[in-house]
């Protein structure tokens, strides 16, 4: 830090709260959400959304289970009014969704925001008011609390007088004092209990006190005190849903959130993928699938989270980065070899288990099952010059169907990674079966095998003769040699020309699955006289061929 730090920048007060209940708490349960993406999020894009992008991405938050939805500022501008109007008149907002407009207390903003409900069932109507220190002095040229309470207490009883003039609408009310996040907390109490006392609620007819970490100035603890802090202090707080508003300034608005539940707040705004003013909102979207890795369903549907983020990054013209949590493109993708051994293993216990039975998800790495919310394993490992044996034989196995034998495994992913350290860059499936394949499989040089016929021993099961002809570095050869199988019969017709060098030490095969025309692969390991061990493979649709092939291409990485 700068020695003039402490000059230009002051720690944060901490909330005297020794007693403080919440680090011990565990979430149980999810609590009511409501995406502000149409309003906080929208306000803060630099091109806002049009009327029918907005009415696409309402539709979607609904699609995702969002009971509760901030659709704008209909006082603030004409096409804020009409796109509620809208949703409204054709009738677009289902039966057990709420609307939520956003209102500053002042009078003729709070009857337009009326004049907008109309006629919907159920309207949340949102007032808010700027109370910290800094927003008195600075923005309101030194407005004393009491200033600051009375437009809370005023705007809450002209809502309050409002609510009728809309009969048939049910009024959910909600006031936050904006700043919250850095408004003493006796101002901030004294400000909400007095809009309680104004709106008189009861356990059957609740309202809402939103807390909002309006511009986040310290750590996720403090805010957790400050929640626990007022829902101690809230008068007729069995009448209260708190609710929770944190931006991410410190890119901790997920953490601030989530123990802001845990200091017993009951409701969460957010946005998707963290849109909002500056460095945006909380993400709902981690907290809901944070809250889903614990077991605890929350109500909201991420099963399809790709085509989530299409039509978000479609609309809002954003983009969801690499590593955001969950929607990220890169964050089921392992890069490290180790990583990638440690998955596979993880996937195929699994798989044995779930043979017997539903079991809990444990695979190192991956915190929960990447199918839950639509991606697939196929995309988890990719190869670059970091990654492990394990991985390339991991995606020669899943995505092309080659089951190579697991002693072949460093020699194919030494080579395999040495050409994308060569490339510099990522390799993907195709790549990495192409590269297999021209430098391990059916290799023809310097040795070919132009022809071969096999006679089987008619009376000793098994042997066999083998007649092949052959190229050896341009020039032709026939060659015979009798054998237990066609590979043995091969390598004494090599022996019979003075060409055997080495024996065959393993030998697999199988079919290859998944492929257009049904191919076998084998794959022959052989020691070299001088002690070196080298794997070939080969593949044909006949697995004796595919067997000859395997050896002849190991036969020729010996060279
Ligand atoms: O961040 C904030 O304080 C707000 C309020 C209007 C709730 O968006
Ligand atoms: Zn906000």
């Amino acid at each position: 830090m700068h020695p003039s730090s402490l000059a230009k920048y002051r720690p944060f007060p901490p909330v005297a709260l020794p007693d403080r209940t919440w680090p011990d708490q565990t979430l149980t349960r999810a609590p009511e959400w409501c995406s502000v993406d149409l309003r906080d999020g929208n306000q803060a894009l630099p091109q806002p959304m049009s009327v029918e992008e907005k009415l696409e991405f309402f539709d979607l938050l609904v699609r995702v289970g969002f009971k509760q939805i901030e659709v704008g500022f209909p006082s603030a501008a004409e096409t804020e009014f009409n796109f509620l109007r809208r949703l409204i008149d054709e009738k677009r907002i289902p039966e057990d969704v709420t609307v939520q407009v956003l209102v500053q207390t002042r009078e003729h903003l709070i009857r337009r925001s009326f004049e907008a409900i109309a006629g919907a069932k159920r309207a949340i109507v949102h007032i808010y008011n700027s109370t910290s220190p800094l927003q008195r002095r600075v923005t309101f040229g030194n407005a004393s609390r009491e200033d600051i309470k009375r437009i809370a207490i005023e705007g809450a009883q002209l809502v309050k007088a409002l609510v009728p003039s809309v009969p048939d609408t049910e009024v959910v009310l909600q006031y936050s004092p904006e700043s919250f996040s850095d408004t003493e907390l006796d101002f901030a109490l004294e400000c909400c209990n007095g809009v309680i006392d104004v709106w008189q609620p009861t356990p059957a007819n609740k309202i809402i006190i939103n807390l909002p970490d309006t511009v986040q100035w310290t750590t996720p603890n403090i805010h957790a005190d400050m929640i626990e802090w007022m829902g101690r202090h809230l008068i007729r707080r069995d009448c209260v849903i708190v609710s929770l508003h944190t931006h991410n300034d410190r890119g901790t608005g997920v953490a601030a959130t989530e123990l802001g539940l845990m200091a017993g707040a009951d409701r969460v705004e957010g946005t998707l993928f963290g849109n909002g003013e500056r460095t945006g909102n909380l993400d709902i979207v981690t907290v809901a699938l944070n809250l889903n890795s614990h077991g605890i369903p929350t109500g909201l549907d991420f099963s399809d989270l790709h085509s989530i983020r299409t039509v978000y990054e479609r609309v809002t013209r954003l983009s969801v980065p690499e590593r955001q949590p969950y929607a990220g493109e890169l964050v089921f993708t392992a890069f490290s070899g180790s990583h990638q051994d440690a998955i596979k293993k993880g996937l195929d216990l699994r798989a044995a288990a779930l043979k017997d039975g539903p079991v809990a998800w444990a695979v190192p790495y991956l915190t929960i099952d990447p199918q839950d919310i639509g991606r697939s394993y196929e995309a988890i490992i990719r190869i670059n010059s970091q990654s492990g044996k394990g991985g390339v034989a991991y995606v020669l196995d899943r995505e092309h169907g080659f089951e190579l034998p697991k002693t072949m495994h460093p020699q194919v992913g030494k080579r395999i990674y040495s050409l994308a350290d060569e490339l510099g860059r990522e390799l993907c499936a195709d790549e990495i079966r192409d590269a297999f394949f021209r430098e391990f499989v059916n290799l023809t040089s310097p040795l070919d095998v132009v022809d071969y016929e096999l006679v089987h021993h008619t009376t000793e099961r098994g042997r066999v003769l083998c007649k092949a002809s052959i190229l050896l570095r341009g020039e032709r050869h026939n060659c015979e040699g009798f054998g237990n199988g066609p590979i043995n019969a091969f390598v004494q017709a090599l022996e019979a020309i003075g060409r055997k060098d080495f024996k065959v030490t393993d030998y697999r095969s199988h079919a290859v699955r998944g492929g257009s025309d049904a191919s076998a692969a084998a794959y022959v390991q052989v020691q070299h006289d001088d002690g070196r061990l080298l794997w070939g493979a080969g593949v044909d649709p006949s697995i004796e061929m595919a067997g000859l092939k395997a050896l002849v291409s190991a036969w020729n990485l010996l060279r």
